[in-house]
């Protein structure tokens, strides 16, 4: 059976992906943190869908977690067609203010962890010449971003790296996607300190499900790049044209907390 990993799982964007997955035929393997979520979304899977569905608790920001996982996940007979890097957060506030073990956190799941998954697995993909990796980044990604630097030049590395491997794998058969949401009504805003924020107190926040299937659409199709929505496409578009600064005061105008 195809089977697809799936880090981040247990909410949000990653519980969607899973859902899609398994009733798309996929096997699922769940990683996150919280052990009790993500059971509740195995059990489900398997009570719907009748897929089988592996549950990993990890720390993907300990830097010794995505080796482990992989030597796991090969220990337990699984091959994986399959990997998506969806586990990540952002951190609302000025860079000097906020934590500095919270930024290397952020740092060393959505930049680090993201890049040793895709190094483990993507040599199996290789040599069947079959499979994918879907990484998911952000329109967060297209500026730099005031009041959230940190988390927007992550998702800058990830759309940089996704597009250079796609370039290199395409050719082997394999394909790599990066999706890109705007802002999506999940538990990331609570986490972030970004709930009144312009970005996500205008109502203009899509729903996971919907961002998911985006997701998933595009690397069934080969895509490099999808971007949520046809206004976050248009603003993502818009922001090739402007120069550097105007668009980073356009997007620290939306990290302002909204009146
Ligand atoms: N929501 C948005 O507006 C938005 C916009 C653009 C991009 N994104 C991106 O979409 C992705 C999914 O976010 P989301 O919106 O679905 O947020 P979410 O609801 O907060 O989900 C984040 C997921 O990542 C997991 N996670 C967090 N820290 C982890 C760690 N150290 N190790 C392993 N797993 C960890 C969380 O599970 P545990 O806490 O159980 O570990 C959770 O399953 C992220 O990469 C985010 O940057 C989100």
């Amino acid at each position: 059976m195809p089977t697809v990993l799936v880090t981040g799982a247990s909410t949000g964007i990653g519980r969607e992906f899973a859902r899609l997955c398994a009733r798309d035929g996929y096997d699922v393997v769940l990683v996150a943190r919280s052990q009790a979520p993500l059971e509740d979304l195995a059990s489900e899977i398997r009570q719907k869908f009748g897929r089988a569905v592996h549950v990993r608790i990890k720390d993907l920001s300990s830097p010794a977690a995505p080796r482990e996982l992989f030597d796991e996940v090969k220990a337990s007979g699984i091959d994986v067609d399959v990997l998506i890097n969806n586990a990540g957060f952002g951190l609302v506030g000025r860079f000097w203010k906020l934590s500095e073990a919270e930024q290397m956190e952020m740092i060393r799941l959505n930049v680090a962890a993201l890049t040793d998954l895709s190094r483990l697995f993507l040599p199996d993909f290789i040599q069947r010449r079959r499979g994918g990796i879907l990484n998911v980044g952000s329109t967060a990604a297209f500026q730099p971003g005031p009041l959230m630097s940190v988390y927007y030049a992550t998702k800058a590395y990830v759309v940089s790296f996704s597009e250079a491997i796609h370039n290199e794998a395409r050719e082997h058969g394999v394909t790599v996607t990066c999706l890109c949401p705007g802002p999506t009504r999940t538990a990331f805003d609570k986490r972030a300190g970004a709930s009144a924020t312009k970005l996500f107190a205008g109502g203009r926040a899509m729903d996971a499900a919907t961002v998911a299937q985006i997701g998933w659409k595009g690397l069934k199709a080969r895509k490099p790049l999808v971007i949520a929505g046809r206004l976050n496409a248009t603003m993502a578009f818009l922001t090739r044209f402007a120069p550097i600064q105007f668009t980073a005061s356009m997007a620290r105008r939306f990290q302002e907390n909204a009146k």
